[in-house]
């Protein structure tokens, strides 16, 4: 058996005791296949991963970067109270056109609201508003603008909020300090300013599953 096979076969065995999807979270993953958004969503697993930690966090507010069709967008709501507020930021309007379906078929469209445009002019214009500060940001979108979308989220929340960024690893080329690529040095950077804010506690944890060898950074607002 190949390796990749393997995670594929613990994920499918964690989801199926522990991280059940019901209906609605596979009518959104069914109907963004169908119109041919990429499988880069969260697993199963890791979204009830996210669920979880918005739930020990007593989440009321959250802030995700990155919706895609709303797969970690549903896993996140659902941690929130009847009055919680979910603001999901997303480039494509073709995605958050998805997203927004998805997410209503999930009951969930009286908490959650997509914005459409990139996240760097949708970030300054929700500041604007004044809005109470997230409880935990979810960060899952364009890698290369990570570090600025940490100094937004710590703009937009309050000590003990909690931030996640995903795809921290990258099948190990965040080590490569030879590697160019715009993304990876996005993350370099973000998991430094991490490393170095006065405001932030942090570490990073390496995962294997379906979707090969990649990992997630958390860090804590002080
Ligand atoms: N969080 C989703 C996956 C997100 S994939 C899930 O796990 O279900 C990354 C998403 O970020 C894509 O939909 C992509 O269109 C979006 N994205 C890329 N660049 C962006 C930007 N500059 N601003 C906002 N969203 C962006
Ligand atoms: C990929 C995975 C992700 O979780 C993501 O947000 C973007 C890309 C990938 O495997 O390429
Ligand atoms: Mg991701």
């Amino acid at each position: 058996m190949s390796e990749s096979q393997l995670w594929h076969d613990v994920d499918d065995y964690f989801t199926s005791h522990l991280a059940q999807d019901d209906e609605a979270l596979r009518a959104a993953l069914r109907d963004s296949e169908a119109a041919g958004l990429p499988h880069i969503a969260v697993t199963a697993p890791q979204g009830k991963f996210l669920r979880l930690l918005a739930e020990i966090q007593g989440a009321r507010t959250i802030l995700e970067i990155g919706t895609l069709g709303g797969y970690s967008t549903i896993w996140l709501a659902r941690a929130l109270p009847e009055d919680g507020r979910l603001v999901s930021l997303e480039y494509s309007a073709r995605n958050a056109e998805i997203a927004v379906r998805n997410i209503a078929r999930a009951g969930l469209d009286r908490l959650v609201e997509v914005r459409v445009g990139p996240a760097l002019e949708s970030l300054p214009k929700l500041a604007d508003e004044n809005p109470a500060p997230f409880d935990l940001v979810f960060i899952d979108a364009d890698r290369v603008n990570n570090p600025h979308y940490v100094e937004w989220a710590l703009r937009l929340t309050r000590a003990g909020s909690l931030i996640v960024v995903d795809n921290v690893v990258r099948r190990g080329r965040v080590t490569d300090t030879d590697d160019t690529d715009p993304e990876i040095r996005g993350t370099r950077a973000a998991i430094e300013l991490i490393g170095s804010h006065p405001r932030l506690s942090g570490t990073a944890i390496q995962t294997v599953s379906g979707k090969g060898h990649d990992g997630f950074a958390l860090a804590r607002v002080l």
